[in-house]
């Protein structure tokens, strides 16, 4: 599940919040022709909801040092992008922001840092690339960002955070988040796999979960600060293992989380099926604000590919989770991640993972042309999938799926959801709200709505999205702390 580009904008309130800068001693990179003003910094992220989540700290971490955020990089003393190395166009992302700004700053005082899953695989090879560029920091190392921002501030020129050798998680005494509606909270850091295809064991280091005690603080400190739905996050986040006395497996925090009074939407984000228990499906069965959705890559439908993508389960195996999920008292919706033309994927290999489309029958899947990544186990073998037959396999698949998405969200039609108003859009006059489902509802609202549940009944669909009309005023709660 992938964010494209989100962008993390100081809220109207915040300037009250900021501490004061003045009276703080002189700082190099932000006093340059001896005016005293604030240091403004600007974060760019790409990549998962984990990067997104990782730049709401890194940028609590700033505010905390007096830095104030901008939502131009012009006005930026200090410029973080915060990348993503999945795919090799993700990658080059940054390097095509960092050319752009070679061009129109050269010269100048800012400070560019490159942080995340880029900074930690190329390292300081990006100095090299990108001259411009004087802090590197992976996200293994965002523990220890204050006193690297300090090195900076200090005027050293070439700062980096690069080891992998942690099993620290990045707290944060502030973090800025930026989604009003949904709090990010990550349990787990790092991933064990080894799947083939996959930089993140290498980009984000190895696993360490967080003590479920600082989870729950954290979770009722989100609810008191008005969040009502929480999303925990981890590459693989059924494989948290509680490292306090309380030991609670995954289940039991779901529970536990999920039971905290004004608290109303719980998710969790992304289960790997090696990891993905009857338990799991049992607490979301039981408890109504754990969602009914469940997100469980699959990557391919043939045996043979996920041996060799080192996926550890089998089509059968995989299956298995399926019917498992199917047959909880709740319907839930499933969504999965699907690579194609992996190496060495047959046109038969490739009617597996159609096939398995037809069987699941999903309700959303994110697929993707297979990225030979370097540093990767696959990366060594050969691409032989030619990049024309991966697009004409994508094709495919998406149609495919875009049938099955029509039926079963045309199937909804008369039925009643209880939706989070997420957005308005002024041109059409909709409000754009989400079941627990996961599904979008489009539906004639108000400016005014965003941030209210409400209940809502699906007239038609598309393979995308549902339109409804609202049945009933509904809860005025509002779920924001950004008013
Ligand atoms: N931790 C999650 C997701 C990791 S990245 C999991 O285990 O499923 C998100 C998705 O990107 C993956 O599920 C996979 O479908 C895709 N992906 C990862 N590496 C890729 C590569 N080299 N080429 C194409 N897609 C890739
Ligand atoms: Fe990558 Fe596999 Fe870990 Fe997911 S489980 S992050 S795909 S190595
Ligand atoms: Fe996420 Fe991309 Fe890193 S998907 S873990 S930011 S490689």
């Amino acid at each position: 599940m992938e964010n494209d580009l989100v962008q993390i904008s100081p809220r109207p309130s915040e300037q009250a919040l900021l501490p004061s800068t003045e009276g703080s001693p002189p700082i190099r990179l932000t006093t340059p022709h001896g005016v005293a003003r604030r240091k403004t910094f600007y974060i760019e992220t790409f990549g998962c909801q984990m990067n997104v989540h990782d730049s709401e700290k890194v940028s609590g971490a700033l505010v905390a040092k007096g830095y104030h955020p901008v939502t131009h990089h012009e006005d930026a003393d200090f410029i973080l992008y915060n990348t993503c190395s999945i795919r090799e166009k993700a990658a080059q992302k940054v390097f095509s922001r960092l050319g752009a700004f070679k061009k129109n700053y050269s010269g100048n005082t800012k400070i560019i840092g490159v942080l995340g899953c880029v900074a930690q695989q190329e390292g300081e090879r990006i100095f090299e690339r990108a001259p411009q560029v004087s802090f590197v920091c992976g996200s293994a190392s965002y523990s220890k960002i204050s006193e690297l921002v300090d090195r900076l501030e200090a005027g050293e020129h070439r700062v980096t955070g690069l080891s992998l050798e942690t099993d620290e998680c990045f707290e944060t005494e502030v973090t800025r988040r930026d989604n009003p509606f949904r709090a990010y909270l990550t349990i787990i850091e790092g991933c064990d796999k080894a799947c083939a295809y996959c930089v993140v064991p290498m980009t984000r280091g190895p696993e360490r979960s967080r003590p479920s005690d600082a989870i729950l603080a954290e979770a009722r400190r989100l609810v008191d600060e008005g969040y009502t739905e929480i999303q925990l996050l981890g590459q693989t986040v059924n494989s948290y293992r509680d490292s306090s006395p309380a030991r609670l497996s995954f289940p039991e925090l779901l529970l536990r989380v999920g039971a905290i009074p004004g608290l109303r939407r719980l998710r969790f984000t992304t289960s790997h099926p090696s990891d993905f228990t009857p338990e799991i499906v049992r607490a979301v069965e039981s408890l109504p604000t754990l969602c009914d959705h469940i997100h469980l890559p699959v990557q391919c439908g043939s045996n043979r590919v996920l041996a060799r993508m080192k996926r550890t389960y089998t089509r059968e195996e995989y299956l298995e989770k399926i019917s498992c999920i199917r047959g909880a008292k709740r319907a839930m919706s499933v969504s999965t991640d699907v690579i194609v033309g992996f190496c060495g994927e047959t046109e038969e290999d490739f009617s597996g993972t159609l096939s398995l489309l037809d069987e699941v029958e999903y309700d959303q899947i994110f697929s993707f042309k297979y990225s030979p990544r370097p540093g990767t186990t696959a990366g060594k073998l050969e691409d032989s999938v030619p990049e024309e037959e991966k697009g004409r396999r994508l094709t495919i698949l998406q149609e495919r799926q875009r049938q099955i998405q029509l039926r079963k969200n045309q199937a909804l039609a008369g039925r009643e959801f209880e939706v989070l108003v997420e957005a308005f859009q002024p041109r059409l006059g909709q409000s754009v709200g989400r079941t627990t489902s996961n599904r979008v509802i489009n539906f004639p609202g108000e400016p005014d709505w965003v941030g209210r549940y409400m209940n809502v009944r699906v007239i038609s669909a598309g393979p995308n999205s549902l339109v409804g009309v609202r049945t009933e005023p509904g809860l005025e709660r509002r779920s924001t702390n950004a008013e």
